[in-house]
């Protein structure tokens, strides 16, 4: 048995609780303010390929087609259940995205496939042997000067984040979520080979500091 797919954390940890992930987001996360953040900050170009790594319910991928509708979307999510949910949501938009079922540490895509790849709430899900494969993952599949843009936990602000950051801690598991908190996202893109790396945005939430971070794959 393959101990990284027994570590698989599914969106709201519990499998019965994912069909109610998005309502919860929305009402706690300001979920639109910072994914439509990260999208401005990708700076997508006309008939880009895009990947939405660990799409969930496909809001983030839903959010690139509409605002890019000649980019070429895929979302690529490892849990059958999440991705029944994004299915649904893009045929009652009427978006043309690909769907992907897949773990984001072994992708099914060949070298310099992607222009852009972009992850929303992603990593504090992986353990950091998994972070380090999907972020080298990450780098194999975009082209050189290809950008990965995350937006995910990061170094609380101050103490009353760190605080509020014990609930995601809880439900999400400490492992996994250690690194995040602690501010390592920077140093683990760099590792993996990216250039320019940097935090370009964070956001207060009710349940701990959101840090929306790209890097560079070199020429
Ligand atoms: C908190 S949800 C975020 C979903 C979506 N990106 C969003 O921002 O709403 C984390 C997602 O990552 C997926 N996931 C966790 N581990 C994964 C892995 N190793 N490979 C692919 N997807 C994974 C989960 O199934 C879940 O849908």
């Amino acid at each position: 048995m393959d101990k990284n797919r027994d570590e698989y954390i599914p969106a709201l940890k519990y499998s019965w609780l994912t069909s109610l992930y998005d309502p919860i987001l929305r009402w706690t996360l300001r979920e639109s303010t910072f994914k439509r953040q990260l999208v401005k900050q990708a700076r997508i170009g006309r008939g880009d390929r895009v990947l939405d790594l660990g799409c969930g319910t496909a809001t983030l991928s839903l959010l690139v087609k509409r605002a890019h509708p000649e980019a070429e979307v895929v979302g690529l999510d490892g849990d059958i259940k999440v991705l029944q949910i994004a299915r649904a949501k893009a045929a009652h938009a009427g978006l043309e995205i690909t769907l992907d079922h897949g773990m984001a540490f072994e992708l099914p895509y060949p070298d310099n496939y992607f222009d852009c790849v972009l992850s929303s709430l992603l990593f504090h899900h992986l353990t950091l042997e998994n972070k380090n494969r999907t972020l080298k993952e990450g780098f194999r599949v975009l082209r050189p000067r290809g950008e990965f843009h995350i937006a995910d936990w990061g170094k609380a602000q101050n103490n009353f984040m760190r605080i509020a950051f014990l609930l995601v801690q809880m439900l999400d598991g400490f492992k996994t979520t250690a690194d995040n908190v602690q501010g390592l996202l920077p140093e683990l893109f760099r590792t993996a080979g990216f250039e320019a790396v940097q935090e370009a945005s964070r956001y207060m939430t009710i349940v701990g500091t959101l840090s929306l971070y790209w890097a560079r794959k070199p020429q």
